[in-house]
C-alpha cells in the first residue's frame, strides 16, 4: 500500500518538531513556588533548620507568602542572622526567631511550651532540621544524636505541637526525608543506640526511612482532623549537608555541586507540600524531588513497622499513648 502524498509533505515534519518541543517544555516545567498563589496572610508557620540550605529556602518562601514565620534554630547567631535576611529579602517584619535544638527532647519541650504559651495558632509545620557525616554517639539524654536530631526529636516536636495544629485546621505537617530512605532499617533498638545499622552512612539512611514511616503512622491518627502530613524528597541539593564527612567526601561532593540542584531548587518540593492547592487535602503520602506522588521503598509502607516505630518512639519520649 502507498502512503498518501500529505505524509511527506514537509508541513508534518514541522508540526512533529513542534509538538516535540512542546512535549520537552511542559517536561521541563516543574512545579514554581512563583506561579503558586498561595497566600499565608494571618497564618502562621514554624520551619526547623531554617538558618541554612533548604530550610531557609523554605522560610523565606513561606514568608514573601506574608506568614508569620518563625525559624526554629539551634544557634542564636546562625537564627538572627537568617531572620534578618529573610526579613530583607521579604520586607515581611513578622519573622522570628525561636531556639530549637532538635536533638535534645528538654530542647524540643521548651521550644512546644513557648509556642503553645505565645502563639495563637499554628498553620504548617516544616520539620527540616537535620544532619549526617557524625560518628555514632549518644547525647545527654541517651540517645543516638543522630537519629534524635533527624527523628525522635522531631517527631515529639509534632506531638506536642498537634493540638494547637488541630485548632488551627487545615493544617499541614511537612517533613524533609530523603530518597536514601530506601537504603535505611527501622530498628528502634537505633535510637538509643543499643544497635546501629551496617553499611555506609547508615544512620543517615535509616533516620530519613523513620521519617516516612512517622508521617504514615500519623496520617492515619489525624484522619478527620484537618491537619495533614506528608514527607518528600529534595532531590540531591548543594547545601552544608556534608560538613561533617571527612575532607574526602566534601571534596567529592564539591566536585559535583555544580551539577545538582542549588538550595533554592532543593527547596521546591518542601514549599510544595506546604502550600500548593494540589497537595490540599492529601495526608500520608511521599512526594519525589519533582513534586511527584513517589511510592517510597517497602520498609517505608510497612504499617506495622510504623506502629512499632510510633509506641517505641512515644515511650522514648514520655509522651503517654
Ligand atoms: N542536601 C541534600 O542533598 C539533601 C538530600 C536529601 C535530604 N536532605 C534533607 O534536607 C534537610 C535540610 O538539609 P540541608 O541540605 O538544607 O542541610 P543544611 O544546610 O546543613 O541545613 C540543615 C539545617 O538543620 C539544622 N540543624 C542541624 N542539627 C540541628 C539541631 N540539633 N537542632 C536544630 N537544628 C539543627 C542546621 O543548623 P546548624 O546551622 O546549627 O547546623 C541547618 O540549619 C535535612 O533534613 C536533610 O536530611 C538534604
Ligand atoms: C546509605 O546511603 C549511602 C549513600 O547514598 C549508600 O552508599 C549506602 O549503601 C546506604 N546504605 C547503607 C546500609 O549503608
Ligand atoms: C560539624 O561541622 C561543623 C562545621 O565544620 C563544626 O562546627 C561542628 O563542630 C561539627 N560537629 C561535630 C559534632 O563534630
Amino acid at each position: 500500500m502507498e502512503l498518501p502524498g500529505f505524509c511527506s509533505h514537509p508541513l508534518w515534519f514541522v508540526l512533529a518538531l513542534l509538538l516535540g518541543m512542546l512535549l520537552w517544555a511542559t517536561r521541563r516545567r516543574a512545579w514554581d513556588p512563583r506561579r503558586c498563589p498561595t497566600d499565608l496572610t494571618g497564618k502562621t508557620v514554624i520551619v526547623t533548620g531554617a538558618n541554612s540550605g533548604i530550610g531557609k529556602c523554605v522560610a523565606m518562601d513561606l514568608a514573601r507568602r506574608n506568614a508569620r514565620t518563625i525559624l526554629a534554630c539551634r544557634s542564636r547567631e546562625r537564627g538572627q542572622a537568617a531572620a534578618a535576611e529573610i526579613r530583607a529579602a521579604t520586607g515581611n517584619p513578622n519573622v522570628v526567631l525561636r531556639l530549637l535544638d532538635s536533638s535534645s527532647l528538654a530542647s524540643v519541650r521548651a521550644f512546644a511550651g513557648e509556642v503553645l504559651r505565645e502563639e495563637k495558632r499554628l498553620d504548617v509545620l516544616v520539620n527540616n532540621a537535620g544532619l549526617t557525616g557524625l560518628p555514632f554517639a549518644l547525647t545527654p539524654e541517651g540517645l543516638e544524636r543522630t537519629f534524635a536530631t533527624n527523628y525522635l526529636g522531631p517527631f515529639l516536636l509534632t506531638n506536642l505541637l498537634l493540638d494547637l495544629m488541630k485548632a488551627s485546621a487545615p493544617a499541614r505537617i511537612v517533613t524533609v526525608s530523603s530518597f536514601r530512605h530506601s537504603a535505611g532499617t527501622a530498628d528502634t533498638r537505633f535510637l538509643t543506640g543499643r544497635a546501629r545499622p551496617g553499611g555506609f552512612d547508615p544512620v543517615y539512611n535509616s533516620t530519613k526511612l523513620m521519617n516516612i514511616l512517622f508521617t504514615a503512622e500519623l496520617a492515619q491518627r489525624l484522619q478527620g482532623t484537618g491537619v495533614t502530613a506528608n514527607s518528600l524528597n529534595p532531590g540531591v541539593v548543594s547545601t552544608g549537608i556534608m560538613r561533617n564527612f571527612s575532607w574526602a567526601m566534601r571534596g567529592l561532593f564539591f566536585l559535583i555541586s555544580p551539577f545538582i540542584k542549588s538550595a533554592e531548587q532543593g527547596a521546591v518540593s518542601t514549599i510544595y507540600c506546604a502550600v500548593s492547592e494540589e497537595v490540599s487535602g492529601i495526608s500520608g503520602k511521599y512526594f519525589g524531588s519533582d513534586c511527584s506522588l513517589t511510592l517510597p521503598s517497602a520498609a517505608a509502607r510497612d504499617a506495622g513497622l510504623a506502629r512499632k516505630l510510633w509506641e517505641e518512639s512515644e515511650r522514648l519520649t514520655g509522651l503517654s499513648p
